[in-house]
């Protein structure tokens, strides 16, 4: 495995691996992606095996503009509007299948929808228009574990099992895409992430959170969002306001309390975009053996926060699938 700069020849070399069916991974605003040629089933299952993810679990297709995406989905009125305000960037679109579409099935799961996306990473653009494919690109970490926000956490979590690693720097929003389902009558917001509610609102009027709809439909409309992902090996506990010499403290705003063993500010003057940036990078940091817990601060649940406490809460979730991931 090489994290390599981003080069021009470098991008040339990403470009001809996934073109051969082979894996990269690279980085876009959100997170890193692990890349593979959506059209090509057998490098879609190659992406399902590097990661452990469970196959019922589709991926985005990531698309360099609305005239690509137009060729792999039914396009719409709402996307128009939405990619307008938000493309390229951290808003993905759930859409239907396009006839003929050369997606591969088990990229969707074998659903008739298509989860789609123009990342504005100029790494992640260089790298799709070199390849001239749509990329399938989930988190680049095995599946369950924290999303990388960095190079070296890519090579952290998969190791060998990905050969390269194009190295944009840290991401800067930090949290993966927002996911709408532009399928109904109304969007539904099947994730939250670097998109904000208020902003999508802004463009389209109410929508729906996916919590609101039934369990089960919910359930079959994002079967990725599982209750425990993102998890830390430590326990987390949420809405601390004090912390024992035994936690870590993931602190947020300018008085966070005192006699933690480790603490980390996710933002000290309570800048929410500044928090989402920093979420994973710290949440690994004080992952560590000798702490007993990782204690967090509130998080606001407006504007990014809604995504960051949606993390959180998954962090914080144990269904006994700790120490599986
Ligand atoms: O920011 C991001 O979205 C990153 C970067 C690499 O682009 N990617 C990412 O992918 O977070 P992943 O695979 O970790 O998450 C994709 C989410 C999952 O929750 C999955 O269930 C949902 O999108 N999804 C994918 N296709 C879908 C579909 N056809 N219908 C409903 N949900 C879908
Ligand atoms: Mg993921």
């Amino acid at each position: 495995m090489r994290i390599v700069e981003p080069t021009a020849a470098a991008i040339d070399e990403a470009a001809r691996l996934l073109r051969a069916g082979g894996l990269v991974a690279f980085s876009t605003e959100t997170v890193y992606g692990l890349g593979g040629d959506a059209t090509n089933e057998r490098a879609v299952a190659a992406i399902f095996d590097a990661k452990g993810r469970p196959m019922f679990n589709p991926l985005i297709a990531h698309v360099p503009d609305v005239r690509e995406a137009q060729r792999f989905v039914q396009w719409s009125d709402a996307a128009d509007r939405l990619a307008a305000k938000f493309w390229p960037g951290p808003l993905t679109f759930v859409l239907p299948r396009a006839e003929r579409s050369p997606i591969a099935l088990l990229a969707t799961a074998g659903l008739d929808t298509v989860a789609i996306r123009a990342p504005s990473h100029p790494v992640a653009q260089a790298l799709i228009r070199a390849a001239e494919l749509p990329i399938a690109a989930p988190s680049a970490n095995r599946s369950g574990a924290v999303s990388p926000t960095r190079a070296e956490h890519v090579a952290q979590s998969l190791g060998e099992r990905v050969p390269l690693i194009l190295d944009g720097g840290p991401c800067v929003v930090g949290l993966e895409s927002t996911v709408l389902d532009l399928t109904g009558a109304t969007p539904v917001l099947l994730r939250p992430g670097g998109a904000t509610r208020e902003a999508i609102e802004g463009v389209v009027g109410p929508i729906v959170l996916s919590e609101a709809l039934p369990t089960g439909a919910a359930a079959r409309s994002s079967p990725g969002q599982l209750a425990s992902h993102y998890a830390p090996s430590r326990p987390v506990r949420l809405e601390a306001t004090s912390v024992s010499p035994d936690e870590a403290l993931l602190a947020f705003g300018a008085h966070p309390p005192a006699g933690a063993r480790l603490t980390c500010n996710l933002s000290p003057t309570g800048d929410l975009a500044e928090a989402a940036a920093n979420l994973f990078a710290q949440m690994r940091a004080l992952d560590r053996p000798e702490i007993s817990r990782i204690a967090v601060m509130p998080i606001p649940q407006t504007g990014l926060g809604l995504a960051i406490n949606d993390r959180l809460r998954r962090a914080a979730a144990d269904d006994g699938a700790r120490g599986r991931s």
